[in-house]
């Protein structure tokens, strides 16, 4: 059984006090919350205040991205040995605003993936297509190129697989109940493929993109969908709570 993940991821959003307010709102709603795996990813400069907010909760927490060298002359960067230290458990790496906006490339992320693995971090691994992509029928091949190129020499291990088609990052265009599923079931057989059977079935795939929780138990349902990354509905306190609180 894999244990679903809700996790937020607050882009560029939240400063402390409103981080902290945040939190508070959150969790009353999910206390004693033990079968949903709860992750919360503020920006770097409020992770210390979470991390002591969070403690003795059952909300984890998680970077947005990091450095995949443990320290030096890299300006404005942050090392997967700073992430531990501030209290990280998880880090969300190749996001799609990072390969688009800040040149994260599959090579990149697959560094970023093999240092976070080996200094204790779980991983977030973000996959997905843009629409033009999907319009031309090439979804599943840049799927597996990001897969192959992401995971190379990584073991399957604390890692958890995002797919987040960009055109419902944002948009409030959620792929269908059914489009994420076969998206999920492919990237299920890749890992099937190069992994095995036993290593693939413990990967949990987060669905990431538009949820909310109009559409979160339907996409929830889905045999292939063990959970969500969640952006804008992260931000509110009771649409995060009711995500959490995912009806089966
Ligand atoms: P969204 O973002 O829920 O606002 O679409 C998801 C994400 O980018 O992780």
């Amino acid at each position: 059984m894999r244990k679903p993940i809700i996790a937020g991821n607050w882009k560029m959003h939240l400063t402390v006090p409103e981080a902290r307010e945040l939190v508070d709102g959150i969790l009353p709603q999910i206390s004693g919350k033990t079968d949903v795996e709860v992750i919360v990813a503020p920006v770097f400069t409020a992770l210390g205040a979470m991390a002591e907010r969070l403690k003795g909760t059952n909300i984890r927490l998680a970077a947005q991205n990091m450095h995949w060298e443990v320290k030096g002359a890299f300006t404005g960067e942050v090392s997967p040995v700073m992430l531990k230290d501030i209290g990280c458990e998880y880090v969300i790496l190749g996001h799609s605003e990072r390969r688009q906006f800040f040149g994260d490339t599959d090579e990149t992320v697959n560094l970023k993936v093999k240092s976070a693995l080996a200094h204790g971090l779980k991983v977030i691994l973000c996959i997905g297509e843009s629409l033009e992509e999907r319009n031309t029928g090439v979804t599943f091949k840049v799927l597996e190129k990001q897969l192959s190129g992401g995971l190379k020499d990584v073991a399957l291990e604390n890692v958890t697989i995002a797919y987040e088609p960009i055109w419902a990052i944002g948009t409030g265009v959620t792929a269908t109940d059914e489009q994420a599923n076969e998206a999920h079931e492919f990237v299920r057989s890749w890992l099937r493929l190069n992994y095995g059977a036993d290593d693939a079935n413990g990967v949990r795939i987060l669905y990431g993109g538009s949820v909310k929780p109009e559409n979160v138990d339907g996409l929830m349902a889905q045999p292939e969908i063990d959970g969500a990354l969640v952006g804008g509905a992260s931000m509110k306190a009771d649409s995060f709570a009711r995500l959490v609180n995912f009806k089966k």
